[in-house]
């Protein structure tokens, strides 16, 4: 009797403060923020008083993508992200909803994107791609886009050279023999037909997967298949968690679905840690980011990464790489082949500076203005990442809005690359001229690989990837919209079309 009350005490010991600690975030904290956002005529649609608007905004999603499209064009942002169309219309702007006990704050002002992401304070810190929730950082890792502080800094310090543009122009021989490898086998499809079916998103998939394994870890795709895969595997189980609301623990509940996280999770490390060894001893002499990260490893200096650190920046270099890489350009292809006045001046620049038969290099890569221009528009009107989420760490004034701590704020990407108000009454309409040289725009209102001091550190690869493929492809190749590709972007952590990316090319 003794034991049982002994257990039973210990249990409430145990509960009594975690059920307190959930009372406080999922009640107390959440009615105080609303009190303060809506004095300032911050509004949003009524919330539940646990799960906030995640059925709402299940329920919006689902609507928007319950069909494709009718038609090829790029009036998008309703489809992806419908609440950024239907509740500002309801609610006015900035707008607020709940997902579970924590507000986002969706906040579009150009003026107000920057000053929240060049900030150097502290003030407004990473709240990751999940808005932290910890499942979706398994995709992750702990890597450099979830680290924050000084871990973060000691990360980037070492991180960021390898991805300066001298750096990525000497990768450009390799980058070429394995898209030039691609070509080869897109040109082999049916020998004899000259007009042919690729779906161009599974392929820019292996491209760029094979691209980063090769330049950022001396490896090749082969070795590396079997992390893309996890991860894809991984990829469904990230997406299932963050359309719901997270309670605090439940990633230690032993449920099935939690088990396979951990399964995979483990079984993405053994096989870094695999890569690692086969490829780290080669590379220590060859400045790739695994030779960086394994010579920081071995110094005394306060830049030291231990390798279960280099194992998560492996996991996020797989992932932040491939899917934003292979997606802008599978929808630079797409848009080419459905403007084809521009594939035509693309194709005329190409030729005039690469000629038909060489590889773009360095010297003449930036000659490419016209690929440029089209890359660029492609990043505003369908950039992979739709998003940045920001957490305020202490009240803050921003324009006329006192902004409590605990607030996350969203700034929708999409939207703002979108928004009439900015890029005038075409802005959904493909026009790479917006993006010729002497044109400006606001530093709030375009970035795709956001601003400030965690802006992306892969920029320059997947500029020079992305121009080298699209180059290619352009010198071999006439290509249009097959009859059967279906217009139907989608959020899968990063924008991509639901149904894949069919065009029918011509060999040249
Ligand atoms: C078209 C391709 C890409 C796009 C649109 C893109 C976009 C972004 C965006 C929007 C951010 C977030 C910035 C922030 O939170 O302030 C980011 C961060 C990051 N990206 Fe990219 N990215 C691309 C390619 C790459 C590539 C090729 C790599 C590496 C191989 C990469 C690695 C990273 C990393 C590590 C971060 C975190 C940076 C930090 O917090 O310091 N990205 N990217």
């Amino acid at each position: 009797m003794a034991a049982l009350l002994g257990i039973l005490l210990a249990g409430l010991l145990i509960a009594v403060p975690y059920v307190l600690r959930l009372v406080h975030s999922f009640l107390w904290v959440p009615h105080r923020l609303e009190r303060r956002l809506r004095r300032q005529g911050i509004r949003g649609p009524p919330r539940r008083l646990l799960s906030g608007n995640a059925a709402d905004y299940r329920d919006l999603l689902a609507a928007a993508q319950s069909a494709p499209l009718a038609s090829f064009h790029h009036a998008v942002v309703a489809r992806v992200a419908p609440h950024y169309r239907e509740w500002p219309a309801r609610y006015g702007r900035p707008f607020v909803f709940w997902f579970g006990p924590r507000p986002r704050l969706v906040v579009s002002d150009p003026e107000v994107v920057k000053t929240v992401l060049t900030d150097s304070t502290g003030t407004f810190g990473k709240a990751g791609p999940g808005g932290g929730n910890p499942l979706a950082r398994q995709l992750f890792g702990e890597g450099l886009v979830g680290l924050t502080g000084e871990k973060w800094a000691r990360h980037r310090h070492v991180i960021a050279p390898a991805f300066n543009m001298e750096r990525v122009k000497g990768w450009i021989p390799e980058i070429t023999t394995i898209t030039s490898s691609m070509l080869d086998e897109w040109k082999d499809q049916d020998g004899t037909r000259p007009e042919f079916e690729i779906d161009v998103h599974k392929e820019f998939h292996t491209l760029i997967a094979d691209v980063i394994s090769c330049v950022a870890f001396g490896s090749s795709y082969e070795e590396g298949k079997q992390v893309f895969q996890l991860q894809e595997e991984q990829l469904k189980l990230v997406l299932l968690a963050l359309r719901t609301v997270y309670i605090p623990g439940f990633r230690f509940v032993p449920t099935k679905k939690n088990r396979t996280r951990q399964l995979l999770n483990q079984e993405i490390r053994n096989c870094l840690h695999k890569l690692i060894e086969i490829n780290g001893r080669k590379c220590e002499d060859s400045n790739n980011l695994l030779g960086l990260m394994l010579s920081a490893s071995k110094t005394d200096s306060e830049f030291k990464m231990g390798f279960e650190e280099i194992i998560d920046e492996c996991k996020t270099f797989y992932f932040a790489g491939k899917e934003t890489t292979a997606n802008l350009l599978t929808w630079a292809t797409l848009l080419l082949a459905l403007h084809q006045e521009w594939q035509s001046k693309a194709r005329d620049e190409v030729l005039q500076v690469c000629g038909k038969y060489e590889h773009p290099n360095a010297e003449n890569l930036s000659n490419l203005k016209i690929v440029n221009m089209v890359l660029k528009e492609t990043l505003r009107l369908y950039p992979p990442a739709v998003f940045l989420n920001r957490m305020v760490n202490r009240d803050v004034k921003l324009a006329k809005l006192d902004i409590p701590a605990g607030t996350q704020l969203q700034l929708p990407i999409i939207d703002i690359h979108h928004d009439v108000n900015i890029w005038g009454t075409n802005a959904d309409e493909f026009d790479p001229s917006r993006f010729a040289e002497g044109k400006s725009y606001h530093l709030g209102a375009y970035l795709p690989f956001g601003i400030g001091p965690t802006i992306c550190v892969g920029q320059n690869l997947a500029m020079v990837e992305a121009k080298v493929a699209l180059a290619m492809i352009l010198q071999r190749f006439t290509f249009v919209v097959s009859p059967s590709y279906v217009h139907a972007p989608m959020l899968v952590v990063t924008l991509q079309p639901q149904y894949g990316a069919q065009v029918l090319l011509h060999k040249i």
